[in-house]
C-alpha cells in the first residue's frame, strides 16, 4: 500500500511527493529531524520532540515553518490516514532551496521545506531482539561537535551500523578520548548493581527523549543514576548495558567488542526499565 506523506501543507501519495534538487537538506546536509514513536495509534512524548526540534532550529538560525499544534495535527493525520497502530512517524525539516547551490545560507525569505511521513512496525513494543538483547562493537567517534543538534548528517553512523553488521553485531557504540559518546542512533548505558551509569548532557551527544525519561523513571523506582563518562573497559565489566532511543525504546545490550555481559542474556534493569518506559508512556501518550 502506497503511504501517503507530508510536503509543504500537501497530503500526498508517497510516490508524487517531490522537494527540489536545489533542497539545502539534499545538497548540504542543512536539515533537522524528529523520529516520534506510536503505540496503540497515538504519539509517544510529542511534547519532548516538538520541544527538542525548536531547539535543533534555534541552534542553526532556521525558520520554523510550523506551530506546534499544527505539527501536532499533521503527524495525528498521517498516523490515521496511514491506519498505524505501532510504528514511526519521521520528520524532516531543511533550509529550503533558493534553486542554486550556494555555501551562503539563502535569502531570508527561503522558506524551510517540511516532510513528515510514517513506518509501520508491527510488533515494535514486544520485540524478539529486545528480549535477545543487542551485540555492539565500539568504534571511534569522529563525528562533528555539536551532536546535541538532531541534523540529518547521518553518513558516520549509517557507516557505523554497517561496521556492526559485518561483524556480525547489531549496533556500535562511539568512543571519543576514551570514554563512550553514544549509540549509532541511540544513547549508552551501563549498570553496575542498582546504579545507572550514562554520559551527562553536553553538545557531545543527542539530548534523547526517551533518555529524560527513562532516567526519571529510574529515579522514581529509587534507582541510582549517575551522569558520568565511562570507558569500553568499565563497559565490559558492567553487570549489565543498555541504549534507549525513541525506535527501539530500552534495548538491553548484551554482548561489547565479543565480551558477553554477565551471562549473555538481558539482565535485570533493563527489561524492567524497558517494561516501565512502555507502561508510563502508553499512559501518557497523546
Ligand atoms: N535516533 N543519539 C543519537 C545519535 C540518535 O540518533 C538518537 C535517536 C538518540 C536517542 O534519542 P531519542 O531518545 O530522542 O530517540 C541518541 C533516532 C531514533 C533515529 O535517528 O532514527
Amino acid at each position: 500500500m502506497s503511504r501517503t506523506v507530508y510536503v509543504n501543507g500537501e497530503y500526498l501519495p508517497e510516490d508524487e511527493a517531490r522537494i527540489s534538487i536545489f533542497d539545502r537538506g539534499f545538497l548540504m546536509a542543512d536539515g533537522v529531524y524528529e523520529v516520534t514513536s506510536v503505540l496503540d495509534g497515538k504519539l509517544i512524548d510529542f511534547d519532548g520532540h516538538a520541544v527538542r526540534l525548536s531547539r535543533s532550529l534555534n541552534e542553526l538560525e532556521m525558520k520554523n515553518p510550523i506551530s506546534k499544534d499544527d505539527l501536532l495535527e499533521v503527524h495525528r493525520e498521517l498516523v490515521r490516514l496511514n491506519e498505524i497502530n505501532e510504528g514511526l512517524v519521521y520528520l524532516q525539516i531543511t533550509r529550503g532551496s533558493d534553486g542554486d547551490r550556494d555555501f551562503a545560507f539563502p535569502a531570508e525569505d527561503t522558506e524551510p521545506t517540511i516532510v513528515l511521513f510514517t513506518q509501520n512496525k508491527p510488533g515494535m513494543a514486544d520485540s524478539p531482539a529486545a528480549r535477545k538483547g543487542a551485540k555492539v562493537i565500539s568504534i571511534e567517534d569522529i563525528r562533528w561537535g555539536r551532536r546535541d543538534i538532531k541534523t540529518v548528517q547521518l553518513l558516520y553512523p549509517s557507516m557505523g551500523k554497517m561496521m556492526a553488521k559485518k561483524a556480525g553485531c547489531d549496533d556500535a557504540w562511539m568512543v571519543e578520548d576514551g570514554f563512550v559518546t553514544e549509540g549509532t542512533s541511540n544513547n549508552a548505558y551501563i549498570v553496575k548493581g542498582n546504579r545507572i551509569i550514562t554520559r551527562a548532557l553536553s553538545n557531545d551527544i543527542l539530548h534523547g527523549i526517551t533518555r529524560a525519561a527513562v532516567l526519571r523513571f529510574a529515579r522514581e523506582a529509587q534507582m541510582e543514576v549517575e551522569e558520568r563518562n565511562f570507558t569500553i573497559d568499565e563497559a565490559k565489566e558492567a553487570d549489565e548495558a543498555f541504549t534507549t532511543s525513541a525506535s527501539a525504546f530500552v534495548m538491553p545490550v548484551v554482548e561489547i567488542d565479543g565480551v558477553a555481559l554477565g551471562d549473555g542474556t538481558p539482565g535485570r534493569v533493563a527489561p524492567r526499565l524497558r517494561e516501565i518506559y512502555l507502561d508510563e508512556m502508553r499512559k501518557a501518550a497523546v
